[in-house]
């Protein structure tokens, strides 16, 4: 079942008085998508696994039965992207992935928060059993977002990811059971 955009809409408020609309995504929505990810500072996605080209969205948003993709706006603005990938093996059932950026001009206002927990609903609402996701150990700020929302750290990758540092650095492979 394709997830129905209309349905989905909901307001957010950020911490700075902003309003925001989470949708799911429509295909309408993909000039808005690149536009985000074009504009992302280096320091944004500092600890991501670049680049976020016009390709590699249509690739996220070609399988919208799979996968649910949540998005923030801000009037024709996509400001916040947040993507669960089921993994569509009957061994993996209920079994999802996610990531999730914000564009760096609304980070640390309660965004990704707020899409964390809709994420969380949704996939509750559509009878998946677990979340995961990886992130870089340093990312600290993304840790204590998915710890706040119940992700438990489940184990160290050692050195798999090469920083602009030029150093290799950890990553935490984390978890949901919903
Ligand atoms: C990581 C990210 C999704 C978090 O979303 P956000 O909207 O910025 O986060 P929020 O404002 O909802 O919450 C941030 C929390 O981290 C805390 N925080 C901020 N900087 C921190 C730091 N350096 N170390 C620890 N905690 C930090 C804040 O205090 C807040 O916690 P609180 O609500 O308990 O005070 C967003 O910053 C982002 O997109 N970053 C760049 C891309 C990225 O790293 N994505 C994740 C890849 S796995």
């Amino acid at each position: 079942m394709v997830y129905d955009k209309d349905r989905a809409k909901e307001d957010a408020t950020l911490r700075d008085g902003r309003r925001m609309i989470l949708t799911s995504y429509s295909p309408d929505d993909k000039e808005a998508l690149v536009s985000m990810y074009a504009s992302m500072s280096p320091e944004a996605v500092k600890w991501g696994l670049p680049p976020y080209d016009r390709a590699r969205i249509e690739r996220w948003t070609s399988d919208l039965t799979n996968n649910i993709t949540l998005l923030a706006r801000l009037e024709e603005r996509v400001v916040g992207h947040l993507q669960m990938f089921r993994i569509p093996f009957e061994r993996r059932k209920g079994v999802a992935e996610l990531f999730i950026y914000i564009h760096q001009d609304f980070q640390n206002l309660g965004l990704g928060t707020v899409m964390m927990k809709k994420a969380i609903a949704l996939a509750k609402e559509r009878g998946f059993h677990r979340l995961g996701l990886t992130v870089v150990a340093d990312n600290q700020r993304a840790i204590r977002v998915y710890e706040k929302v119940g992700f438990k750290k489940e184990g160290i990758v050692r050195e798999a990811f090469y920083g602009d540092d030029h150093r290799y650095h950890d990553e935490v492979e984390m978890g949901l059971l919903l």
